[in-house]
């Protein structure tokens, strides 16, 4: 198996880096090979993704990507912003569903900005289409309105869009992941307004016909918003669009107590995935060594489970991760009284040592 490595910008390079130590400390055959994206990659090569990193990223069977941005980009041409380098990626390797669980570790319950006993225990799955809607609608563009409420005044426009068939293989990605957990997908749109979101609606209750077993319901996408803050342990799975997906996951990264905790899995058709931490580079804090790495190796743990069909590889990364947190480590951004502020790198030391340490005890058996 081969892994392409992509760090990017800001934190990228730092929680990257912890998470390869995750990695090679499971001691799996797996190749890798790093390249430029992002801003890195436009400084380099004066393109945000590379023909050469793209290359990689196709050839590989899975993707670790960091994260891209920073704000000294912003006037450049779109075309040429580090966000196209993702993007990209998503749109040329076909990774439409985009996974997102939100989980809330019992140490953590205290971090997060809701009552604790309001988050205790969630444990929600955000399903996000990732390939269509407004993002990548056409046509899209500025011009002289020929209509609306100003006729001859410059105007911007996005076409937001969806296929059927776009809408029915994330429906089926959305209802069969619901079998594995409690069997319930919560389904977002905003039927009420928007003709795309009605057709979103039709297609996911007439895929639902071929899951008898799975409860559905559908909500709008304000509700939405609503019901994740007043009573998020209502939901199992959510499967929404593009762009509502977008929000809602960032809403739902914040019950967890932060958004450096949340891990998330791209895939395409045949489960060859990108996988990255659900924040971004955070220009702000990076080569500070303060950045929390566990998201990304949270996302290495999606790696192991999701492409590389390690389940096993992947259930000790994620306890390694519940035993630092177990042990009071934590970084700035989920710190609380009492727990040992530690930096990005003894962050990765300790989830290292967590998981040799669990290699090395042998289990007690009764004879
Ligand atoms: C995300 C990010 C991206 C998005 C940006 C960086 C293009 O916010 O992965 O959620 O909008 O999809
Ligand atoms: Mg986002």
């Amino acid at each position: 198996m081969k892994i392409a490595v992509l760090p990017g910008d800001g934190i990228g390079t730092e929680i990257v880096a912890q998470a390869l130590r995750v990695l090679n400390a499971l001691e799996l055959p797996l190749e890798m090979e790093t390249a430029l994206v992002g801003g890195a990659a436009y400084e380099a090569h004066g393109h945000p993704l590379p023909d050469a990193t793209l290359a990689l990223a196709k050839a590989a069977d899975a993707i670790l990507f960091g994260a891209v941005g920073d704000w000294k980009y912003d006037t450049l041409e779109r075309a040429l912003r580090p966000e196209q380098a993702i993007l990209g990626l998503r749109k040329h390797l076909g990774l439409f569903a985009n996974l997102r669980p939100a989980l809330c570790y019992a140490e953590l319950t205290h971090a997060s900005s809701l009552k604790p006993e309001l988050v205790a225990g969630l444990d929600i799955l955000i399903i996000r289409e990732l390939t269509g809607d407004i993002y990548f609608g056409q046509p899209r563009g500025r011009r002289v309105a020929v209509d609306g409420h100003f006729p001859g005044a410059e105007e911007a426009f996005d076409t937001m869009r969806y296929s059927r068939p776009e809408i029915e293989r994330i429906a089926h990605v959305a209802f069969q992941a619901a079998r594995k957990r409690q069997g319930r997908v919560t389904s977002v749109d905003k039927a009420n307004v928007l003709e795309t979101f009605q057709f979103w609606k039709d297609v996911v209750t007439e895929v639902h016909r071929e899951y008898p077993d799975v409860q559905l319901d559908h909500m709008y996408v304000d509700n939405a918003a609503m019901q994740l803050v007043k009573a998020p342990k209502r939901f199992d799975v959510l499967v929404t669009g593009n762009m509502f997906g977008d929000i809602l996951s960032d809403e739902a990264a914040m019950l967890t107590g932060s958004i450096g905790m949340l891990p998330s899995a791209s895939l395409d058709k045949n489960n060859k995935g990108l996988y990255e931490p659900s924040h971004g580079s955070a220009p702000d804090i990076a080569g500070q060594d303060r950045a929390n790495p566990l998201a990304t190796i949270l996302s290495v743990a999606m790696m192991l489970r999701y492409t590389l069909q390690q389940p096993e590889a992947a259930d000790r990364v994620e306890a390694a991760v519940r035993a630092v947190l177990a042990q009071g480590f934590r970084t700035a951004d989920i710190w609380s009284e009492g727990t040992s502020l530690v930096g990005t790198k003894a962050m990765g030391d300790a989830v290292v040592a967590a998981l040799t340490a669990a290699t090395k005890t042998t289990p007690i058996t009764k004879s």
